[in-house]
């Protein structure tokens, strides 16, 4: 369709859009695909050639005080099996994976007050002090200013915190009433004054989620300019009240990706796990719609099914050395590189 066609040259040339103009592009998801994917690739090539950056993920304690609807580690999940990684087995992580080649390591948490801002701080500069040449990214949920410079003046150089959606009203139908999209937002713009590579993000597919929301994310990612976007789909956990709503789609994911890559042409924009949960081949269709980051677990293999934050995630069973041998098989057959380089933003 010749309007698709016009409006991917116009996001292409000017890195904008408007939320009418975004909504026709969401509300013809499936028209001009090869087009629209072609640009994108583009756009990852001419920044960052054939490479693909590498995060070790430790998913390091599934404690959390918040309730969100759609989450499998929410506090009211009395089902789930909580956990926390010690310091020294978050220490002995890393060392693991520094030997793999990561050289940047991710730290993400439910909200767990046992794991203070000093614990945090501490964990942060020791994993500094002991690895110099490594970035460390956190995603420890929303905390405010001051904590948040606590922990950039330890050292911390990234934090990831989706946002989840840019609507308040639909943030209402996903969160409890505690929470607001306002202060999420305000946490990212904290973030990025503070200097953090920031990233959102949000999920394809939440429930309630409609194409005009969708608009106004992409409008709210062109306002914050993140360093950062994670995308993955909506998945369902069996013991949320979400648990029978549908599942975001890998064609949503994919056509995100390739909008956000043409939108933010410099973003490091993760395959995630999520969707390699939707489909065997997901990361990799990931991959060649613009995305050029993996976050393969490094987190204990007995540990790795209670971070259940939807049904059926992939990667539970193997070793950290098994998972990054199969993603860089997996990154080469779409003709990628994986690279250990700390992959800063560019
Ligand atoms: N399906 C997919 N993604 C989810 N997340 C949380 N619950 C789910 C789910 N059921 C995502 C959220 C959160 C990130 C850590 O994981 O977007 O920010
Ligand atoms: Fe984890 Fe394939 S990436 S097993």
């Amino acid at each position: 369709m010749e309007r698709v066609i016009t409006l991917v040259d116009k996001l292409a040339k000017s890195h904008v859009l408007s939320r009418e103009e975004f909504s026709f592009l969401l509300d013809n998801i499936g028209e001009e695909d090869t087009y629209l994917y072609g640009k994108a690739r583009e756009a990852a090539l001419a920044n960052y050639g054939n490479k693909i950056y590498v995060r070790g993920l430790m998913e390091f304690s599934n404690y959390c005080k918040n309730d969100c609807y759609y989450c499998g580690i929410r506090r009211s999940n009395q089902k789930a099996s909580r956990y926390r990684l010690s310091p020294e087995q978050i220490m002995e992580c890393c060392s693991i994976g520094y030997g793999l080649g990561f050289r940047t390591f991710v730290l993400q948490g439910g909200e767990d007050p046992w794991f203070t801002d000093e614990k945090i701080a501490y964990l942060v500069e020791r994993m500094k002090k002991q690895y110099p040449d490594c970035a460390v990214t956190l995603s420890v949920g929303e905390k405010g200013y001051d904590t948040y410079k606590r922990w950039f003046d330890a050292g911390a150089d990234r934090y990831l915190l989706r946002h989840e959606t840019a609507n308040p009203c639909h943030y209402a139908s996903l969160h409890p009433p505690q929470m607001s999209s306002e202060y999420r937002k305000e946490c990212l713009h904290n973030l990025k004054a503070i200097g953090y590579q920031t990233g959102c993000g949000i999920m394809a597919g939440s429930p309630y989620q409609t194409t005009a929301h969708i608009a106004e994310d992409l409008e709210f990612m062109h306002g914050l300019q993140p360093e950062m976007v994670g995308i993955g789909p909506f998945i369902p956990h069996h013991d949320t009240q979400f648990a029978k709503e549908p599942a975001g789609s890998v064609e949503m994911t994919l056509f995100l990706l390739a909008v956000i890559r043409i939108l933010l042409p410099k973003v490091l924009l993760p395959a995630t796990t999520a969707l390699g949960t939707m489909d065997p081949l997901g990361r990799e269709k990931g991959l060649q719609a613009g995305a050029n980051v993996v976050m393969p677990n490094l987190s204990p293999v007995k540990n790795r099914k209670q971070y259940e934050l939807y049904d059926n995630k992939i990667c539970t069973g193997e070793e950290a050395a098994e998972c990054r041998g199969c993603m860089g098989r997996r990154v080469a057959s779409v003709g990628y590189e994986l690279v250990t380089e700390r992959g800063d933003a560019v």
